[in-house]
């Protein structure tokens, strides 16, 4: 597609030649002649660039580029006038313009700033792209859920990410979404264009990560040949997520108090004072206040971080928001494996709202995950979904033994049979889900619960 430019300037003479040479270069070309103009002009079609004279019968140019600027900041401007006034030039470029043209204007050198002009706003539209897409899957829009649980989370996690507050404690069992709060906290911070660093407690021995937070001086230890600076040092001005912190050492968990009390602490083997600023999130899976109870966690260190806590609720307690959940996650894997959404069955969805979940929402995503590499019918059905969960063995879905022929033969007529049985069995008598279990059209399955005289008491179908 070729670049859309705009020329405004209020001789003729020059618009028509202006157009004619770059049409002929191949951009697609319209005019103006007034600020007036050129302001509707870019409201109604936004072009890649424009080139606008500076001296406007209806309007000072300047005023005019103002007001580009104002309803499109991204827009390129390349500034024209037959003065050789460089003050207004000057004003201009500070106003965002990207170049200026000293008329009368040459031709060749034209093509060039043109070119340069329009690859430069690519390249901003990219990074400007890029960085959108590294913020936002961690706005608070992205957490799913509409209980007053997740409700009340959401908005106080809020008003933490708004406030001052430099500590934050998360609490909440395996899977129940500690880690994309933290994110989303601080992304929704005033410090989100600083680093976010996160670091598990548990990975990895108490020297390394003692180093790894703190930093380390040249030679502090036998490793360390060159100085190297910690993630509370990197974080500066952003936040340090501490993940498993119920999992660090006594040792240090007293320069974390330190480091939270006073803002200062020293690198390994330092003997200088370095101060940051750095909002600490810390997260637990275990419930902190029976650690100190039993002595693995410092009393004045918990004191000192539960100020601001905040509970995610285990999923089993806002049952209302799985079936929201599962929506979210079938929507993203069948973005992700290129496969069409899937209607979740209202059988299945029971199934997933019945169970309780002790891996909380990731498990919950593990499972639709699955569910979308076994269903290939355009729905989602109990078959899809683990044994655990009420769905039905493996064996079902996926050709295995259990179905191999036995050497002594069987009557397909009583297999079918069985199995019609099962599905109105596993359905409680609903005729068209179990019709969807067994791969048949509903009028399929009424010959066969005739024909092998099934008549299961059933629940008014309700579809
Ligand atoms: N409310 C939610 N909306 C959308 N996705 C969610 C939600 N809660 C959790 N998830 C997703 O579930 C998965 C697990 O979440 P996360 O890693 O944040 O849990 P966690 O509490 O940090 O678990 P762990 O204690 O094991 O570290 C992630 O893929 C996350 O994106
Ligand atoms: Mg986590």
């Amino acid at each position: 597609m070729s670049s859309q430019l705009l020329i405004v300037d209020d001789e003729r003479l020059i618009r028509w030649s202006l157009e004619q040479t770059l049409a002929k270069a191949g951009y697609e070309v319209s005019s103006a002649s007034t600020g007036e103009a050129a302001l509707a002009a870019i409201r109604e079609d936004p072009p890649d660039l424009i080139l606008l004279d500076l001296k406007l019968p209806d309007t000072d140019g300047l005023q005019v580029l103002r007001q580009i600027k104002e309803l499109s900041p991204h827009l390129q401007v390349l500034i024209m006038t037959a003065y050789a006034d460089v003050g207004t030039a000057v004003e201009a470029m500070k106003l965002g313009a990207y170049d200026y043209l000293p008329k009368p204007i040459d031709f060749e050198n034209l093509a060039v700033t043109i070119r340069n002009a329009l690859e430069a706003s690519q390249l901003k539209r990219k990074v400007q792209l890029l960085s959108e897409k590294h913020l936002y899957p961690f706005h608070f829009d992205r957490i799913v859920g509409t209980s007053r649980g997740i409700r009340e989370v959401i908005a106080v996690a809020r008003k933490v990410a708004r406030s001052e507050a430099t500590t934050v404690l998360i609490q909440g069992e395996s899977g129940t979404g500690k880690d994309l709060l933290a994110k989303a906290i601080h992304y929704e911070s005033a410090r989100a264009e600083e680093p976010f660093m996160e670091i598990a407690c548990t990975a990895m021995p108490e020297t390394l990560l003692e180093s790894e937070l703190f930093g380390h001086e040249r030679g502090a230890f036998t490793d360390a040949k060159t100085q190297k600076k910690g993630l509370f040092e990197v974080a500066h001005g952003g936040t340090i997520f501490l993940d498993e912190i119920g999992d660090m050492s006594g040792g240090l968990q007293a320069k974390l108090l330190r480091i939270l009390e006073e803002r200062s602490f020293r690198r390994v083997g330092g003997t200088k004072d370095i101060t940051v600023d750095v909002r600490v999130i810390a997260a637990s899976n275990r419930d902190l206040r029976q650690a100190v109870d039993s002595g693995t966690f410092r009393k004045d260190l918990y004191y000192r971080l539960q100020v601001v806590t905040i509970t995610l609720p285990p999923l089993r307690d806002r049952r209302e928001d799985i079936p929201l959940l599962a929506r979210h996650f079938l929507g993203y894997f069948s973005r992700e494996f290129k496969k069409r959404l899937p209607h979740l069955s209202s059988e299945a969805e029971r199934l997933l709202v019945q169970y309780e979940w002790p891996g909380n929402v990731r498990e919950l995503r593990n499972v639709i995950e699955r569910a979308m590499i076994l269903e290939d019918t355009g729905d989602l059905l109990p078959g899809h979904l683990p044994p655990e969960i009420g769905g039905l063995a493996p064996s079902a879905v996926l050709p295995a033994p259990a179905f191999r022929l036995p050497e002594t033969g069987v009557v397909l007529e009583e297999v079918e049979r069985e199995f019609v049985r099962q599905a109105l069995a596993l359905t409680r008598g609903n005729q068209t889900r179990a019709a969807r279990l067994l791969g048949l059209t509903r009028d399929e399955l009424r010959y066969r619960v005739k024909k092998f005289g099934l008549n299961h008491k059933s629940e008014e179908d309700a579809e």
